[in-house]
């Protein structure tokens, strides 16, 4: 069942060139609830991780998935990953619903998205040799022998960057950018369509970042890749995103363009997002830096209305009694009753320099 606060189109940057090809992931209405327990003899209460979420990916493009700690970021990853079904919602993978899919397609649906995580370490069995690791997949997955698995593995680690002695090395003897450079070797060993990669470059140092975003786009421009890529840090995303989804408890509040998101973002969460964000807009053009007041209201007793309504400078009576549905403003999806009424700030006029790659 789809969720009525989804429309269908969501607008995207436009892929250049392109004859409209078919979305690598297209989701509608997604939808995650958990159970939690309270206790002895208490009825579990119900957790919205992800209240009803819609986007498509085409592919050789990246949507960037963005909002704080528990907005259910993870939880969208696992459930487009296929890990976690949604408790409600469409998802389909190259076409094929992952839902009504049998056993066996949905196998083939497994292998056709791969998830690069924010700990490669955790990941990566610390008593295989690289090689090894690289070719498990394809052991499990295909019929090639011995030497054309190597062979695959060999291409796979100049692919991304490393060197061919590294075959025969442990995971310990890397850093954290190379370990990362294996993770994503490894994810694409069977070809996927789409990486869901979340918060893949978190936990490195801003220099090798910059290092690993490069060959992620490499690769995306390489292979045709799709990626979902979570991200807390808009830095980050300036760089890599084509396209961005805001989410705040659970909820999109902006969904649209990247250039038309950070140049002029208009709902008041994601205008907050951005003015604490080091060096992206504002700064210089004369926006304060306006750390988000209040905290994170629980997702266990989320508030009614607007989602955002208990920490929004400009929430008025209706925002706090009625959800705002996404609607279509200025080439993006905005969720805010007041979105067109707002003036944006003056500093948001000013265009952020495009220093990104895309
Ligand atoms: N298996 C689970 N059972 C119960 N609640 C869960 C489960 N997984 C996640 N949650 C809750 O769902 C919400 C969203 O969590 P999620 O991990 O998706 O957030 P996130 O945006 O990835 O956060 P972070 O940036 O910290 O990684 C949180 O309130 C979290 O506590
Ligand atoms: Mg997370």
């Amino acid at each position: 069942m789809m969720s009525p606060e989804q429309p269908q189109g969501v607008p995207h940057a436009p892929a250049q060139g392109a004859a409209a090809p078919e979305p690598v992931v297209t989701a509608r209405g997604l939808r995650q609830v958990y159970k939690v327990s309270r206790g002895f003899l208490r009825p579990p209460a119900q957790l919205q991780a992800v209240g009803g979420v819609s986007f498509e990916v085409l592919p050789g493009r990246t949507l960037a998935v963005v909002g704080e700690s528990g907005c259910g970021k993870s939880t969208l990853a696992r459930m487009v990953s296929l890990i976690e079904p949604p408790t409600e919602g469409m998802l389909q993978l190259t076409g094929v619903d992952v839902v009504a899919a049998a056993p066996a397609q949905r196998q083939t649906l497994r292998r056709s998205v791969q998830l690069v995580f924010q700990n490669p370490y955790g990941s990566l069995n610390p008593r295989k040799k690289i090689g090894a690791i690289l070719e498990a997949p394809l052991e499990i997955n295909t019929s090639l022998d011995a030497a054309q698995r190597a062979e695959r593995a060999r291409d796979m680690l100049a692919r991304v960057g490393l060197r061919p002695e590294h075959y025969d090395r442990y995971p310990h003897m890397f850093s954290g950018g190379q370990r990362q450079r294996i993770a994503i070797a490894r994810a694409l060993m069977l070809n996927p369509a789409l990486l869901v990669a979340d918060e893949p470059v978190s936990a490195l140092d801003v220099s090798i970042q910059a290092q690993v975003l490069n060959l992620l786009a490499d690769l995306q421009q390489e292979l045709g890749l799709a990626y979902l890529f979570i991200s807390h840090d808009l830095g980050v995303v300036r760089h890599i995103a084509h396209d961005v989804l805001v989410m705040y408890l659970g909820h999109t509040v902006e969904q649209g363009p990247k250039q038309a998101i950070f140049s002029r973002p208009l709902h008041p969460y994601t205008q907050a997002l951005l003015a604490s964000t080091p060096g992206i807009v504002g700064q210089g053009a004369g926006l304060p830096r306006t750390p988000l007041k209040g905290e994170l209201p629980s997702p266990l007793n989320p508030p009614g209305g607007c989602v955002f309504s208990t920490r929004c400078p400009h929430a008025v009576e209706r925002c706090r009694a009625e959800r705002p549905l996404p609607r279509t403003i200025e080439a993006r999806l905005v969720a805010c009753h007041l979105a067109d009424t707002l003036t944006p700030p003056a500093a948001w006029q000013h265009q952020p320099q495009e220093e990104s790659t895309r």
